[in-house]
């Protein structure tokens, strides 16, 4: 019985993980204009999973993009850019 109450919080941080992962998206706003796999304002997180690395994360996070993947311009996220890591993990995620 013992084993199985510290096992328990295991179990609960496993499975909390994915979850945070798509909280950091939804957390700074992300998800308005990307979605998983339907294509919005941005390119979709898979097709963002495929090509870009953390640095491009962070780029795109301090300066914004444009002309890169289509017509529309991604303006900077600067609250975002602490979380930079985390959010390029969470889109990494979707490969
Ligand atoms: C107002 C809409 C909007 C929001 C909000 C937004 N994006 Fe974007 N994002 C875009 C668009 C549009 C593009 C494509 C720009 C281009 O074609 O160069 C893009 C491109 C990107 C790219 C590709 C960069 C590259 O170098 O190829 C990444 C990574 C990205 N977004 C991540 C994020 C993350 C993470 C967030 C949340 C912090 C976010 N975006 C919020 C619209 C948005």
């Amino acid at each position: 019985m013992k084993r199985l109450t510290l096992m328990l919080p295991l179990f609960a941080l496993i499975l909390a993980a994915p979850v945070q992962a798509e909280d950091v998206l939804a957390k700074h706003k992300c998800n308005t204009c990307h979605d998983a796999k339907a294509k919005k304002l941005g390119p979709t997180y898979k097709d963002l999973a495929a090509k870009v690395t953390e640095a491009d994360v962070k780029n795109a996070l301090q300066k914004g993009v444009k002309g890169k993947w289509g017509k529309a311009a991604m303006p900077p996220q600067p609250k975002a850019v602490a979380d930079a890591s985390a959010l390029y993990k969470a889109i990494a995620a979707y490969k």
